[in-house]
């Protein structure tokens, strides 16, 4: 029987990339999104990958969310806490709308989501959760406090329910993307990418969202076991944790 994956954010950027990978590698696939209905129907259409709707920063929605999901689909195997905002300003300047937002979506939601669905896993003896978090969790980066706490909080959400699951065949592992080519990115003006950005990165590139899918699939796969508690890095070379 196949696998169910559960990705949220799944379907744009970095997360689509991850619902598609999944699918091609056999897994029974749900990407959550949170308000963008348009791209969720255009990514439906195009991958067949049923798309559900809900804010992951409410822990009833997620609770009722995933209640469905696994009405639909089956009980979930495998979570990816994808789904993430910015809202960037200098610290002195952020409001705490600003700082809440992003607490709630990028740290938050990975209380909303793992936990309604980490009971299952234990009784079931299996199961893989695979954060998203940043370099700019691991690194700390100008205008971004409220997102690099966010970020490195889920590292440290990683290790500690990595031990906590390690013997009920659940692991944890976190993945740091660096620049990767998506809205979020493509929304910086040329000129600071090219001046600024590029020049930081040694493989003289961004990362392409395909690039962290792929390292999602390597976390989620059933030989994977041994792998619980780790932070692996997608970012060029940019830093070296
Ligand atoms: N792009 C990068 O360079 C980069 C680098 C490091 C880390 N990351 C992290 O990678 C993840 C994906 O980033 P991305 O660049 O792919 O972002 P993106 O293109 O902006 O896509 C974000 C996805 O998250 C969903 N989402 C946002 N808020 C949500 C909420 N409250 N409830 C449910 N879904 C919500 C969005 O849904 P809608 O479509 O409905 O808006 C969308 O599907 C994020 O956690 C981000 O912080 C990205």
């Amino acid at each position: 029987m196949a696998r169910v994956a559960l990705v949220t954010g799944g379907t744009r950027g970095i997360g689509a990339a991850i619902s598609k990978a999944l699918k091609a590698a056999g897994y029974k696939v749900a990407a959550n999104y949170g308000g963008n209905d348009a791209a969720a129907e255009k990514f439906k259409g195009e991958t067949g990958i049923p798309v559900y709707k809900w804010d992951v920063s409410s822990f009833e929605a997620c609770s009722e969310g995933i209640k469905k999901v696994e009405a639909e689909l089956g009980p979930i195997d495998v979570l990816i806490n994808n789904a993430g905002i910015t809202r960037d300003t200098a610290f002195h300047k952020m409001s705490l709308e600003q700082w809440s937002a992003v607490i709630n979506t990028n740290l938050g939601s990975l209380f909303n989501m793992t936990r309604p669905i980490i009971e299952g896993m234990r009784a079931r003896k299996f199961g893989r959760i695979i954060n998203i978090s940043s370099i700019n969790g691991q690194k700390g980066q100008f205008g971004q406090v409220n997102y690099s706490a966010a970020k490195a909080g889920d590292i440290g959400f990683t290790k500690a329910l990595a031990l906590e699951t390690a013997k009920a065949g659940i692991t944890v592992n976190v993945i740091c993307p660096g620049y990767i080519n998506t809205e979020m990115v493509q929304a910086v003006p040329k000129d600071v990418l090219e001046k600024s950005i590029l020049p930081l990165i040694p493989v003289g590139r961004l990362g392409e969202p395909e690039e962290i899918a792929r390292t999602v699939v390597f976390l989620a796969a059933d030989e994977a076991g041994a792998i619980t508690g780790s932070t692996l890095s997608v970012n060029g070379g940019q830093y070296m944790a």
